[in-house]
């Protein structure tokens, strides 16, 4: 855990050296849009002053096909400006795009690294908006806010150095407007930056609520609890609402006090050159091409001191998009795994080593400071049959998890076979244990997905015998048309079939440890007795633990362990 924290600008400029070729066409797009953008006003000015004002002081007029000649080469320009303008739009896409592909992939493999714990601090709709809305920001101010505001400055030094060639008085005329325009751009920014953190906030917000409320849709309905969660959506989508207005707000007067700035710059400029007009000289010495191309290149000094403003807008966006994706990718990480632990080496007993050994045990989740186990000590040898017991929130499910290797003991260690359960790899746990948990967890996906969770080495055999051992098998081909492909509904199944179904997905790796969670919870007596043959069948040669209250007698345990106070006193 002493690698260097994350920051998005090293990983910006490890992206850039590492794709270079990329880093390089991107390059050559941006000088290449800002000086073939110089290029109109240049063509104007050679026009005017080296073709038609010669002619028009020798009291003519340069000859038809000449004249279109030049028009085509003005034109030209424009059309060599537009490809460039193309070839640069398109190489910010990919470049962006690239570079937001690799940051989400960062992130999906940080996800896999995370503590449980900060799944317990934060809603599953936090991630996703971490994942999507968060990284876009980040997109954002890479190609709309970074590389636009390096192309927008690009321009501006190009039209400014150009005009500064052609006369340097106006040059420095053109400069004082500057500031003027980056202060009333800077106190934009201010306002704009205050309104875009209120509706990043609000967002997520949304996003959190909407994927809690998808979470429990069959509970909000069954309770009639929809008009308390429209209110409540109701009240958020108003607060998102004025934090947009806000925002638009700033947004819309920004560009119409740019743009009065600029009539008032060039209406100066030419009632100035006007008031002297004396044949082919303007005032200050301005050649009337000079003055033509001059005012063309100002008007488009404009454009991106204006982009300018809403590049700053993006990139506001994005620090606060940077900020999040950099707290999350720095979150805390479990412990690195050990690939040496393979469930062969792992299951593998040894000599004077019980199967499971907890081992001056302490724990405390991240935000309590109250212990849920106290230097607990105990062994459990191979085979036992196990029921752990306690009253709610003792702490039962969470010896569980600790046993899973999900949490981290806080003190002392967890061994299973000698190897502490927290460096196992997570890809060999399924092999070791089998955990039905307190309420079935549904994954996107079919009823194979359910049992494999995704898992292509699991043979359609194994998968067909887990249900059948979990007395599902039968269900599934009268009432499931596609069988094992049936898009997966929780509603298709009662509560003690979703159960079973749990069994299914925990035995069907044949693991050699099951932990069974409230497995007989809330059931009719018909599917309990189903359950009660099925935890028989599935038990036999393997370790259970089973966290029950009431099937205890009728499963008969050969250990009993109470959970309390912190500790787990072992009852026979
Ligand atoms: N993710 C978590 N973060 C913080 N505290 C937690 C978390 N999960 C559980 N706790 C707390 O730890 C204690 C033990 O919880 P646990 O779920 O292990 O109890 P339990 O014995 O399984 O209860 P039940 O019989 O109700 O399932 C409780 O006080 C609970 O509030
Ligand atoms: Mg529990």
């Amino acid at each position: 855990m002493n690698k260097r924290p994350f920051k998005t600008s090293r990983f910006i400029s490890s992206f850039a050296r590492h794709h270079w070729g990329l880093s390089l066409l991107l390059i050559l797009a941006i000088l290449g849009t800002s000086l073939s953008g110089l290029l109109p006003a240049f063509a104007l000015r050679y026009i005017i002053d080296q073709e038609i004002q010669p002619a028009l002081n020798a009291g003519t007029l340069p000859e038809t096909g000449r004249l279109i000649g030049l028009s085509l080469l003005f034109y030209g320009c424009y059309f060599l400006e537009g490809l460039f303008t193309i070839f640069e739009n398109f190489m910010i896409d990919v470049y962006g795009e690239k570079l937001i592909h690799e940051l989400r992939y960062l992130m999906l493999e940080k996800s896999a690294r995370l503590r449980l714990s900060y799944f317990s601090k934060h809603g599953s709709g936090e991630m996703s908006s971490r994942l999507t809305d968060d990284v876009y920001a980040i997109e954002l101010l890479f190609s709309e806010g970074l590389v636009s505001l390096l192309v927008s400055l690009a321009k501006i030094i190009g039209i400014w150095v150009s005009i500064f060639v052609f006369n340097w008085v106006l040059g420095l005329l053109l400069f004082a407007v500057v500031p003027l325009i980056a202060l009333i751009t800077h106190l934009f920014r201010k306002g704009m930056l205050k309104a875009q953190i209120a509706n990043r906030k609000v967002l997520n917000e949304e996003s959190n609520h909407f994927a809690e409320t998808i979470d429990n849709l069959r509970l909000l309905k069954d309770l009639g609890k929809e008009p308390y969660r429209e209110s409540n959506f109701k009240g958020l989508l108003g607060r998102a609402y004025q934090s947009q207005n806000k925002t638009a707000l700033f947004d819309s007067f920004y560009s119409p006090t740019i743009d009065f700035i600029k009539a008032i710059v060039i209406a100066l400029l030419t009632l100035v050159v006007a008031y002297s007009y004396n044949n082919s000289t303007l005032v200050l010495g301005l050649s009337i091409g000079t003055f033509a191309a001059s005012i063309d290149l100002i008007s488009s000094i404009f454009a991106p001191i204006q982009a300018i403003g809403e590049e700053l807008q993006s990139m506001q966006e994005g620090v606060s998009g940077i900020y999040r994706v950099e707290s999350f990718l720095n979150e805390e990480e479990i412990s690195p795994k050990d690939s040496a632990l393979t469930a062969g080496k792992v299951l593998t007993p040894k000599a004077g080593t019980p199967l499971l050994r907890f081992e001056d045990l302490s724990f405390h989740y991240d935000d309590g400071t109250e212990l849920i186990f106290d230097h607990l000590s105990f062994d459990l040898p191979a085979k036992q049959q196990v029921c752990v017991i306690g009253r709610t929130g003792a702490g039962k499910t969470t010896l569980f998890r600790l046993t899973l290797g999900l949490l981290e003991p806080t003190g002392g260690a967890l061994l299973l076979n000698g190897n502490p359960v927290q460096a196992i790899p997570d890809t060999e746990k399924r092999q070791i244990f089998g955990y039905v948990e307190q309420g079935f967890k549904p994954v996107p996906g079919t009823l194979r997905d359910q049992v494999t969770l995704g898992d292509p080495t699991i043979s359609e055999e194994a998968v067909k015998a887990a249900l059948s051992e979990s007395f599902l098998f039968d269900y599934v081909k009268v009432h499931l048309p596609n069988g094992l492909d049936t898009p997966f509904h929780s509603d298709d199944f009662s509560r003690g079939q979703l159960q079973l179904l749990g069994l299914a997905r925990a035995i069907v790796t044949d693991p050699s440890i099951l932990l069974l969670d409230e497995i007989s919870a809330n059931l009719d007596s018909a599917t309990e007795q189903q359950v009660i043959q099925a935890i028989t069948r599935a038990r036999q040669s393997r370790t259970v633990l089973s966290i029950s209250h009431r099937l205890s007698d009728q499963l008969g345990f050969n250990q009993i362990i109470e959970v309390e106070n912190g500790h787990a006193i072992a009852k026979q």
